[in-house]
């Protein structure tokens, strides 16, 4: 893989083979622990379970956060299913390290769908709810269960444990392809749209169609739990009906740039001659 440090580098000789996967994985896993800011916000998202996810993605939202800082000082992002904050503050700490601002946008439900009771999670119980509902295996099987818990305050504390203004993220609260949350972000112009929400097939569908156009051209549309059908062998590589609904996405005026293990990068293309549709899908 490339040596280079910026974006436009390790983009121009990136190519999506098996060989280039792994690579691109190993070298990210490393450099974002040559960055003692990186490490110490992912070392403390993994000893306090704040999140999922690689270590690699650190250095790939440094290096896509500062190309956008460079181009135009002040990006706009926007992240689908927040958890309890790793990106969201993440996002904020780059910008913090380079000297820039950055408006971030939040939407999640900032609850959760499953008791945090230890009794309602035993094993033996969600199996006789599985033998009950076929929904529920679904959902379980990509991984759309998160205990109940108050996310906001979570959330708030890790923006503070790294001295970050959580007040300046702008929360949406509820569910991605909503009524209520679709008039929200509807005028929005975002350099990039991070979408981590719900992974099944129809709603990773819808998120694409609704967020997607909201993209400015050469903004970026960041997939998480994608690369099930990528070449490599040395990461996790997300979930296969997340991975299936990508493909509607180059269809929709985009080019995947990079894929950084089940992470992966669609750039708006600048001039599309694709048909792009923006309809609301609910
Ligand atoms: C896998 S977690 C996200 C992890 C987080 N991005 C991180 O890297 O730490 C999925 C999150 O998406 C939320 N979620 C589920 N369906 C959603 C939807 N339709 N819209 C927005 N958020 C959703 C869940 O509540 C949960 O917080």
């Amino acid at each position: 893989m490339s040596t280079s440090n910026t974006l436009e580098g390790i983009l121009s000789q990136y190519r999506n083979s098996a060989y280039n996967n792994d690579l691109v994985w190993i070298n990210f896993t490393r450099r974002t622990d040559k960055f003692p800011f990186l490490k110490e916000h992912r070392d403390f998202i993994e000893k306090n379970n704040l999140g999922f996810g690689d270590r690699a993605f650190h250095y790939m939202w440094y290096l896509l956060i500062s190309h956008l800082v460079l181009k135009n000082g002040h990006p706009k992002v926007l992240e689908i299913g927040v958890y309890k904050g790793q990106v969201i503050s993440l996002w904020a700490l780059i910008a913090k390290y380079l000297n820039s601002t950055i408006d971030i946008v939040a939407v999640s439900p900032f609850t959760g769908n499953i008791s945090n009771n230890v009794f309602l999670n035993n094993p033996f119980v969600n199996k006789v709810r599985g033998y009950i509902s076929q929904k529920f295996i679904q959902n379980q099987k990509v991984g759309n269960y998160h205990p109940r818990q108050d996310y906001f305050s979570i959330i708030r504390e890790v923006f503070e444990h790294f001295e970050l203004n959580f007040d300046e993220v702008n929360k949406i609260k509820g569910y991605s392809n909503s009524e209520p949350v679709l008039k929200c972000i509807k005028d929005m112009h975002l350099d990039i749209v991070y979408i981590d929400g719900d992974h099944s097939y129809d709603a990773v569908v819808k998120d694409i169609q609704n967020y997607s156009s909201l993209i400015k051209p050469s903004g970026f549309l960041v997939m998480d739990d994608a690369s099930y059908f990528l070449p490599g062998n040395q990461f996790w590589k997300g979930y296969e009906e997340v991975s299936r609904a990508c493909a509607i996405i180059e269809d929709l005026g985009f080019t995947n740039v990079l894929n950084v293990g089940h992470n992966r990068i669609y750039q708006k293309d600048l001039v599309t001659t694709r048909s792009i549709n923006k309809k609301i899908f609910l």
